[in-house]
């Protein structure tokens, strides 16, 4: 059976001001609704799926909780992470988590910060990509990429396996220039940042490629606490994990990779370049947020939480108004604000 694993330990760093360390994005409504995690969930409706398992930061194990409520669904295992070591190891938890007492299900690993508008042909995707995890693939979902992203990871399809594809190459996050030769090839694919994989599968490559991580992880969910609705695991050994995301740790190397195209309108709400682009739009291509006025400003995302904004005679910007920081920048670039957010956090 498919057991979702969402992971909501992410700073999302790129979506300053807005997301803050106290406060994610994907525990952030973009739209005025549910949040991105509760939409996570939500989109699971009409699966057939056992209770998912929450991971996130113990420093937001009560936003967590109180969005899971608000939703109807507070009777899932919330693991709480003492620190972020990026998502192999917490895919790991939930790995180890879901096989203690000797089952071993498929695991739909999901973040918790993306969108997908098209529910039915995700559905589809997932239910192809639960009959290759059945044959023991870690099945990626893989996008018609669009431009050049640097941030994703490429996925070089192979040969045909029925339900979907066979890896031929998985390279995250390539630079500049590897990233538009692959789009101008034609043969790759955007990681979509969603996998599904049976639970041991992915265990067994840990073991292969990373054992000291899969062995400090064993030893953190040996000494489980339960506290209230949490499950907090044990810190020092969880402190001793190398800090590495599953696309470097597991999907570059794996030799079992498939791939499930995926055509249901993703997108990682990464950096405000994304959001703009799925903004709706006024003639001159500005997305207007909160208190906001322009003139001949062009292909601009203007955003306003507390103050009225005015721009005149810009173009192809991004500017988020918060209460006490504000961000002005280039559309091209709304990846870099994580290095603002970084050098902010180094100065204290
Ligand atoms: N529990 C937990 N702990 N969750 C984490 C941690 C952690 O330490 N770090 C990140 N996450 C969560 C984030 O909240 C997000 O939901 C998800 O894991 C993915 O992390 P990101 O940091 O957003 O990854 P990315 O966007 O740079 O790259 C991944 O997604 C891309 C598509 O969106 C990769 O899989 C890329 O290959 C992919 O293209
Ligand atoms: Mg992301």
């Amino acid at each position: 059976s498919l057991l979702p694993v969402v992971l909501a330990g992410g700073v999302g760093s790129r979506l300053w001001p807005l997301s803050r360390q106290l406060h994610p994005k994907q525990f952030l409504s973009l739209d005025g609704g549910p949040t991105m995690l509760q939409k996570t969930l939500g989109r699971l409706d009409g699966l057939e799926t056992q209770s998912s398992i929450v991971i996130c930061n113990e420093e937001h194990r009560f936003l967590v909780a109180e969005q899971l409520r608000q939703i109807g669904s507070d009777n899932r295992l919330i693991l709480l992470e003492p620190v972020g070591r990026n998502t192999a190891p917490a895919i790991a938890l939930a790995a180890i988590a879901a096989t203690q007492d000797g089952d071993d299900p498929l695991l739909l690993v999901l973040a918790a910060d993306h969108q997908v508008q098209d529910i039915v042909p995700f559905h589809d995707s997932i239910k192809k990509a639960q009959a290759l995890a059945e044959l023991d693939y870690l099945v990626t979902f893989g996008v018609v990429p669009t431009f050049p992203e640097t941030g994703y990871g490429y996925i070089q399809q192979g040969t045909s396996l029925g339900q979907g594809f066979g890896v031929r190459r998985f390279v995250e996050k390539p630079d500049a220039a590897t990233a538009t030769a692959y789009l101008e090839s034609g043969e790759y694919l955007w990681n979509s940042g969603m996998f599904l994989f049976r639970a041991s599968c992915y265990l067994q490559e840990l073991e292969r490629f990373h054992p000291d991580m899969l062995h400090a992880c064993h030893q953190a969910m040996a000494q489980l606490e339960n506290d209230l609705d949490f499950t907090r695991i044990d810190n020092e050994a969880f402190a001793r994990c190398e800090d590495i995301s599953v696309d470097y740790a597991v999907m570059e190397k794996t030799q079992h990779a498939a791939v499930v195209p995926l055509a249901a309108r993703w997108s990682d709400l990464g950096a405000w370049a994304s959001i703009w682009e799925l903004s709706d739009k006024c003639e001159a291509g500005n997305s207007y947020h909160g208190d906001v006025i322009q003139e001949d400003t062009r292909n601009t995302m203007l955003r306003s939480e507390s103050r009225l904004v005015a721009a005149i005679g810009l173009e192809d910007l991004v500017i988020i108004e918060t209460k006490d920081a504000v961000l002005v920048a280039d559309r091209h670039k709304t990846q870099d604000v994580k290095k603002i957010v970084e050098r902010l956090k180094a100065e204290g």
